[in-house]
């Protein structure tokens, strides 16, 4: 998998986050299975609980547009390590894949790397007999 091109898209779209209240921008891209890159940052609200994930931003704007099949995802962030998904996200993104790889870098270009199935197994067990 050639996470570059995902990379730069987490990286540019992390430049339009809204994040006045933690200062913490994220950026994630997806790439679908008909090769479309969807990003989106996190939004963050005076309510802070309305605030939406870079990751889950990315996923609203793929269906939006068409798309639920997907092969991988980066995000890009400003921290010590590099982020890895929250579980509101991970739930979010299980809807619609088991096997999704990911990767996650700092500005200084560490990196992580998960698999969704890892980061969230048994995502569907137990929910109404799914
Ligand atoms: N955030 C993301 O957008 N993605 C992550 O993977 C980690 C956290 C956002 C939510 C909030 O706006 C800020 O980062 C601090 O948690």
């Amino acid at each position: 998998m050639n996470f570059e091109p995902l990379l730069s898209a987490a990286w540019q779209v992390r430049e339009n986050a809204h994040a006045p209240y933690s200062r913490f921008s994220v950026g994630a891209a997806l790439l679908a299975e008909d090769g479309r890159i969807f990003t989106g940052c996190n939004v963050e609200n005076l309510s802070f609980g309305l605030t939406v994930c870079a990751e889950r931003a990315a996923v609203f704007a793929a269906v939006a547009a068409g798309a639920k099949r997907f092969r991988a995802l980066a995000v890009v962030s400003d921290s010590r390590e590099p982020v890895s998904p929250c579980g509101a996200c991970r739930q979010v993104l299980a809807e619609f894949c088991e096997e999704l790889p990911i990767r996650t870098t700092n500005l200084q270009g560490e990196e992580f790397e998960a698999c969704l199935s890892v980061l969230l197994p048994r995502a569907r067990a137990g929910i109404l007999g799914a």
